[in-house]
């Protein structure tokens, strides 16, 4: 019966990069992973092939007729959307085959099958030629999540699927209906825009991104109406009708939407199936999730669990933090992940980015702030690249000037929160952030001219 340090359960951003910190600190490690790429739903489904169907797509449209404002006149320009999707799919398969090479760098044993807990040290994993018992002082959960969907909707993994099938449609739909205006819609709403579906998006509550910032959501929400997208806000989906060819949306108190396609993107719910948690004393609350104490912790002390099965943010770099934290916790007695400084991006275009408290809940939370709002257009690094739509929102503490909370909309947005982020984490105030010199031209003095902006001293605005 293979004895190891520590059995990781699932190979996604939490799993793989636990598994590589524990071996990294001398322990040997098994990890289980059911698929036969390693790198989890943001690998194989997730953040990875949607970027590299985002950043395709992109390509496609300003090729075919956004340069023209700056000379660059194109003809004859074709979508081969089979190539397209191939590109993506040696993209994650070349990852994919990364985190395997990093596996045996650092001579972590990978498991093919699905792992089910069996009592406190003890995992069985069921591959594909039959089972083997493994033990370990320490096992740890990182199973992830799987698209949500709604009752009345069942995913046919056909005309109406979650982002995994909006990946991979081997046509470009006519019409898409996207359920859900978050992550996940606006992104794979985007791309199949760019490359000429018409898409409509329906969103349950009275905007957009909930949990962003409003007023940036605000700002997406014109800039994506601009670019071709239709929104309808306040929308109960009650079910969807499939015809011969078409789907027909059903909305309470508004007429149906008939459509070729239905991506349901309403959010995602744990993996916590078939996990063997009976067999130790690990509960999971209303919605599924895994309880954990401060160190990861589930009611079995030598259970840990990490990443989206926890709740909270399920972004893959949250889940990678937490995956850190929980090793380094277990085999040295530090470890801490700070989420208040857990960047959150969207990669449309432009993109949205935010980290740390937003207005709305300063607001609540009745904490005084000065605010420093500085725009793209104002910046000659974006005017010079022609991509001038968007802002850099700044919140600082109204008396101690620590900065709470920045929020960006405009060009890569998702480059420029990482300064923003280790700004905050190191503690940083306003001023400490404009006193810093920027290079010139270039996109991030739009950071500093938003800190100067909170005292009422921008430059260029
Ligand atoms: P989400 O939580 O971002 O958005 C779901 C949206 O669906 C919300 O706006 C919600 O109000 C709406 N909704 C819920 N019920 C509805 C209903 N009955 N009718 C209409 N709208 C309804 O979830 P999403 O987009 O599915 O993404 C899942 C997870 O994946 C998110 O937690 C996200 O953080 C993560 N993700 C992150 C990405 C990134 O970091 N760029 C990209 C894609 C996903």
């Amino acid at each position: 019966m293979p004895q190891h340090d520590l059995i990781v359960i699932g190979a996604g951003p939490g799993g793989y990069v636990a598994a590589i910190r524990a071996a990294q600190l001398g322990k040997n490690v098994a990890c289980i992973e059911q698929e036969p790429l390693l790198g989890g739903t943001c690998l194989r489904v997730g953040c990875i092939p949607s970027k590299a169907m985002l950043e395709s797509s992109h390509l496609y449209e300003q090729v075919a007729g956004g340069l023209e404002k700056q000379g660059i006149r194109t003809t004859g320009v074709k979508l081969d959307l089979p190539e397209m999707l191939r590109n993506k799919e040696r993209v994650v398969q070349s990852l994919g085959g990364g985190v395997d090479a990093l596996f045996k760098k650092n001579k972590i044993t990978r498991y093919f099958g699905h792992g089910r807990i069996d009592g406190p040290g003890r995992v069985v994993v069921q591959g594909k030629d039959g089972t083997e018992e493994l033990t370990a002082p320490h096992i740890l959960i990182a199973t992830g999540s799987k698209p949500a969907t709604l009752p009345g909707i069942e995913l046919d993994g056909d005309r109406v699927g979650s982002s995994t099938e909006a990946l991979a449609y081997d046509q470009v739909p006519p019409h898409l209906v996207v359920i859900g205006a978050g992550y996940i819609g606006l992104e794979m709403g985007t791309v199949w825009r760019r490359l000429g579906a018409k898409v409509t998006i329906l969103e349950y509550l009275d905007r957009i991104l909930p949990g962003m910032d409003s007023d940036l959501a605000r700002d997406a929400k014109k800039l994506f109406e601009k670019q071709g997208l239709t929104f309808q806000l306040g929308c109960k989906v009650t079910g969807v009708k499939l015809n011969r060819k078409t789907c027909d949306v059903e909305i309470e108190g508004a007429d149906s939407i008939r459509c070729d396609k239905v991506l349901v993107a309403v959010g995602r719910k744990p993996n916590t199936e078939d996990l063997g948690l009976d067999s130790v004393n690990v509960e999971t609350d209303q919605r599924g999730f895994i309880a954990v104490n401060g160190h990861y912790q589930t009611g079995e002390p030598t259970v840990y669990a990490i990443g989206d099965v926890i709740g909270g943010a399920m972004l893959a770099h949250k889940a990678e933090e937490e995956g850190v934290a929980c090793v380094e916790q277990m085999y040295t007695g530090y470890g801490h992940v700070n989420y208040n400084t857990i960047p959150g991006v969207v990669y449309t275009e432009p993109e949205i980015a935010t980290v740390g408290k937003t207005e709305d809940a300063l607001k609540e939370a009745g904490i005084p702030y000065r605010k420093g709002v500085f725009p793209f257009i104002a910046n000659s690094r974006a005017r010079a690249g022609g991509h001038t739509d968007g802002k850099v929102k700044i919140l600082a503490h109204k008396e101690t000037d620590r900065v709470l909370g920045v929020h960006i909309i405009g060009p890569h947005a998702g480059e420029l929160i990482a300064e923003a982020a280790t700004s905050m984490e190191f503690g940083a105030s306003s001023e400490d952030i404009a006193r810093c010199c920027h290079a010139h031209p270039t996109l991030a003095e739009a950071i500093k001219e938003a800190a100067l902006a909170v005292d009422k001293r921008s430059i260029n605005s």
